[in-house]
């Protein structure tokens, strides 16, 4: 097969965006169209003001500037990007399905059946279809029996090739992956489209680190990363909960445990609790599959990753309230930081939304101040859950732009998210203008416990 010259994407999100700029800027000789039903989104990404685009990601305004209207296109005719391109990567969201069968577990396919669908009926010459979403192993059957029985008669390869990416860190991570992982059938045919991929990421990824394997090992190693990544997140929060009776240090029994090559360092720092918008999901939809092939053992191993996480955040919160002496009604408690984690706007699933809600429920009155959150996320999130309706949240909520301000008259601070600029505040002005005593709530380790004592605050941290 020759070299690949154009590739389309649908689905400009937090993975189609950044993942086809990097390709577009890697590689100038291939045309790559991202394309999405969201005219919002796409004119966001076409926006001349870089500070503009959809999603915030450290580095990516410069990748854009660079390959955007050269080779980069971002658009909202999904039909002609699909029938000029060669290779077309699906990157539509799966969320858990909300509804029928599975719901609150399995994975909702219905926007990877549509694109598996709007690609059989536009495309007039032969394809490579490359599943980008994370999907359940097995999902290439289907998007298989949909293109070749509603096609029009064109050859289809169906390809996995996950993506690793983790936000905050999405350009760092796209250029330097510790693996790109492709699947693909084991024919020729299947070998030849393999191929084709791994050629394009060889413009910049070394060959080494090019793994390519069988496609339900591709579609599976993907949910079975994120439910190892989680699992190591919710086995250090369960020990934190520990150190705090026993008077062990979390922060020191990982470095302990981290220091061991076997165990190694990442992926061990204690939190109020994963967010973000896969690792509930992936690992639901993994709990789904055992169950379904009747792993009843095997699902309830790995629910229990969520179970624990769930905990995490509760605790967190009624730990607030014990501590404020039960009873935060009326009491300001102010929010730092409502993204999921550092270095993104992305609010999904994020532990704070689950705090709020938790002390909404004692009637707290909350301030949040996030760097990147727009107030319209903060109420989109409340609202969204749908514990109490809009005007109560508008009335119990208040989102600042600047920091001080959220934190003035407050009761308590409850520190959501790992911004490092946290750790610069005028911590003396801020106990200043707080109520006394003045708490400090550390969800994420990031704060000098030692110097907010000094000043004066009443500090806690999560396994401390
Ligand atoms: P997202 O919601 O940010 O983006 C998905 C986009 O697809 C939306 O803009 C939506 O409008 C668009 N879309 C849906 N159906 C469409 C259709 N038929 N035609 C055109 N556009 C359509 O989601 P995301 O975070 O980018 O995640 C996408 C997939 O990648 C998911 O399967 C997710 O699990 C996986 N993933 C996400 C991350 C991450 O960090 N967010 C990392 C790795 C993998
Ligand atoms: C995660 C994976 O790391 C990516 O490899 C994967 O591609 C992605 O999910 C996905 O499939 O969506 P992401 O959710 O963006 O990436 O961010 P992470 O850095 O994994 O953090 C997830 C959550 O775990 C955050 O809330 C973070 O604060 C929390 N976390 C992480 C901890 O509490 N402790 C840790 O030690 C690490």
């Amino acid at each position: 097969m020759s070299k690949i010259k154009s590739i389309c994407c649908i689905g400009a999100g937090y993975v189609g965006g950044p993942t086809m700029s990097v390709i577009a800027a890697k590689c100038p000789d291939i045309k790559v169209t991202i394309v999405d039903l969201n005219v919002a989104r796409i004119a966001a990404w076409n926006d001349e003001n870089l500070e503009n685009l959809p999603v915030y990601e450290p580095g990516l305004d410069k990748i854009v500037a660079e390959a955007r209207g050269r080779n980069l296109f971002f658009s909202t005719e999904v039909e002609k990007a699909i029938d000029e391109a060669e290779m077309i990567f699906i990157s539509v969201n799966t969320p858990t399905k909300t509804y029928g069968l599975g719901k609150g577990k399995a994975a909702d396919l219905k926007y990877i059946e549509l694109c598996a669908r709007q690609i059989a009926a536009v495309s007039k010459s032969d394809k490579i279809v490359v599943e980008k979403s994370t999907l359940p192993v097995r999902t290439a059957e289907a998007i298989r029996s949909i293109l070749d029985n509603t096609g029009n008669g064109v050859k289809f390869q169906i390809l996995s090739n996950p993506e690793f990416l983790a936000e905050g860190t999405a350009v760092e991570d796209l250029l330097a992956p510790d693996r790109v992982l492709i699947g693909g059938d084991t024919d020729a045919a299947g070998q030849e489209a393999i191929q084709a991929l791994v050629d394009v990421y060889a413009n910049w990824i070394p060959k080494d680190r090019i793994l390519t394997t069988n496609v339900w090992s591709s579609e599976l190693s993907k949910l079975t990363a994120n439910a190892f990544l989680a699992q190591r997140v919710s086995s250090i929060n369960a020990l934190s909960e520990l150190c705090e009776k026993t008077g062990a240090d979390v922060n020191e029994v990982a470095r302990a445990i981290g220091m061991d090559s076997r165990i190694g360092p990442k992926f061990l720092k204690s939190s109020v609790g994963f967010g973000g918008s896969c690792f509930q999901k992936d690992i639901l939809n993994l709990v789904y599959i055992a169950k379904s092939y009747g792993l009843n053992e095997v699902a309830d191993y790995w629910e229990q990753v969520i179970i624990m996480n769930d905990h995490q955040k509760r605790r967190f919160a009624s730990n607030i309230v014990k501590t404020l002496y039960n009873t935060v009604s009326g009491k300001k408690i102010a929010f730092l930081g409502w993204a999921f984690k550092k270095d993104t706007n992305d609010t999904r699933e994020s532990a704070a939304i689950y705090v709020a809600d938790d002390l909404l429920f004692e009637q707290a009155n909350i301030a949040v101040y996030d760097p990147k959150v727009e107030e319209h996320q903060v109420y989109g999130d409340l609202n969204y859950l749908g514990s109490r309706n809009k005007e109560e949240n508008a009335n119990l909520v208040t989102v600042f732009n600047d920091p001080y301000e959220a934190v003035k008259d407050s009761h308590a601070i409850a520190v959501l998210t790992e911004w490092d600029e946290f750790k610069n505040y005028d911590w003396q002005r801020i106990y200043d203008n707080m109520k006394k005593p003045a708490f400090v709530f550390d969800g994420r380790g990031i704060m000098d416990g030692g110097k907010l004592q000094e000043i004066g605050f009443v500090f806690q941290a999560i396994g401390k």
